[in-house]
């Protein structure tokens, strides 16, 4: 052991929430890191941060945004998604592949990270992309970093191909001797094609078109086929967006059979349902789709089981116009959601639908863990010192005029929640504070700890 380090910061009064519980303490921090978590820190001649009546969170992880880098920054980019970020209490996001053009060979991963690393206000990860016939790139990717590989085996923004299974099978077999997490967009490319230009044969130009055109076996099928798989390929397998009632079904009833797979919950699956159609319209258009309240209340059931592994937005920002069409079929999928996912989440808290501890594990303690982020989602010492200050009783009308995405446009404008976040520190500097962004952006890209690197 060196020698115990003096803080150059403490957080006084706090109470302290960690994935399993929750305690009144101080929280020291040094070049970065925590360095001790307890009674009393306070030092003469060290900068205190009063916490007193706050909760301190470690810093959420988000392992789903799109910040559009390169090739489509008229909807986003790092330096405005990142700042959304560090305003939601979300120090380290992962950033999906599927830009123009897509992050699918070394090379355009190297570029990537030349493009952005200068311009983050947290830390990032960038997953690679699992292409058709790139199973040869997937090691240079890992070397430079990849957090993992996104798999879109249903079409959606960027409008890449979807491999066919051998490629899945190839890229599968490579993650998994780079030991590397591949996440899934699971739903079947064929069957949503065919009822799509059904429907748009039939005339129908309507928003919830598109939830009748993505019925639940569609995703059913494409999880059957991809843990299938997956177990085969010995890959760590995520799905992302996980979205019906049936398709938590066939999870459950494969890892019953001895399957591995970690599931992910969107925000928006969580917080609007079918009714919302009628409300917000092409706005609220989502790959895969906002359900029937049925499967909202079965994905709220297994985040109460414990079955539901990872909360996440899908933050999939699009131009205010591209927002406002009306004909679905030319309406784009996805929307802003990186800034909202905590003070939605601690409404529901405050609502008793979960505790703030399960927003910890849910949002930062497990997706750290799954994607081998050694330095986040925990509070202790030699962690990251990634430190969120809420105020869980707060009462706030959401404003999206007051978001820093680059267009604020959100379904959850007027809601009224309970629970703000007061301050982000990123490795101890504060990075917002009281509705601004502060400071340089100082966003590091976060590696996984892969096996035999430690
Ligand atoms: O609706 C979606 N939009 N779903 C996705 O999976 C991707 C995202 C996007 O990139 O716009
Ligand atoms: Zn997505």
């Amino acid at each position: 052991m060196t020698a115990p380090l003096t803080p150059d910061l403490v957080v006084t009064g706090g109470t302290v929430v960690s994935h399993d519980g929750r305690r009144r303490q101080d929280v020291a921090v040094a070049d970065g890191r925590v360095i001790a978590v307890g009674d009393d820190l306070a030092m003469d001649g060290v900068p205190t941060v009063d916490a007193a009546g706050l909760l301190v969170l470690p810093g959420l992880v988000d392992v789903h945004v799109h910040l559009r880098e390169p090739g489509m920054t008229e909807k986003e980019d790092f330096a405005s998604g990142t700042s959304a970020a560090a305003a939601g209490g979300v120090t380290t996001v992962v950033d999906m592949p599927n830009t123009k053009p897509p992050v699918a060979t070394a090379e355009r991963y190297q570029q990537k990270l030349d493009l952005v690393r200068n311009k983050a206000y947290v830390d990032f990860g960038l997953y690679g992309m699992l292409d058709h016939d790139n199973a040869d790139e997937i090691a240079g990717m890992a070397e430079l970093g990849a957090m993992g590989f996104k798999l879109f085996m249903g079409q959606t923004t960027g409008d890449n191909r979807c491999p066919n299974d051998a490629a899945i099978f190839r890229g599968l077999e490579a993650a998994a001797d780079a030991d590397l997490v591949v996440g899934v967009h699971a739903e079947n490319d064929h069957l949503l094609r065919m009822f799509g230009d059904r429907l748009q044969a039939e005339g129908r130009r309507d928003p919830r078109a598109h939830l009748e055109g993505r019925p639940a076996f569609v995703e059913v099928e494409a999880i059957t086929r991809i843990i299938t798989m997956a177990t085969e390929a010995k890959t760590k397998l995520h799905i992302h967006h996980l979205s019906t009632a049936a398709g938590l079904q066939r999870v459950m009833d494969m890892r019953a059979q001895g399957h591995r797979v970690s599931i992910e919950a969107l925000v928006s699956h969580l917080f609007l349902d079918e009714s919302a159609y009628d409300t917000y319209g092409n706005l609220i258009k989502l790959n895969p789709p906002i359900r029937p309240a049925a499967d909202v209340a079965a994905l709220w059931a297994g985040i109460d089981r414990g079955d539901v592994d990872v909360v996440a937005t899908d933050h999939a920002p699009h131009t205010v116009t591209e927002q406002a069409e009306t004909d679905v079929w030319k309406a784009y999928g996805g929307f802003i959601g990186v800034e909202t996912m905590l003070p939605l989440m601690l409404t529901a808290a405050a609502q008793g639908r979960l505790t703030v501890e399960d927003i910890v594990r849910l949002c930062s303690y497990t997706p750290a863990r799954r994607w081998s982020m050694a330095d986040k989602g925990r509070i202790a010492p030699g962690f990251d010192a990634d430190l969120v200050l809420v105020d869980p009783g707060a009462e706030v009308v959401l404003d999206q005029a007051g978001l820093h995405s680059k267009h604020n446009v959100t379904p959850y404008h007027g809601w009224e929640l309970t629970g703000s976040v007061v301050a982000t520190y990123l490795r101890g500097q504060l990075v917002y504070e009281k509705g601004e962004v502060v400071g340089a952006p100082a966003g590091r890209q976060v590696k996984p700890v892969r096996e035999g690197m430690r």
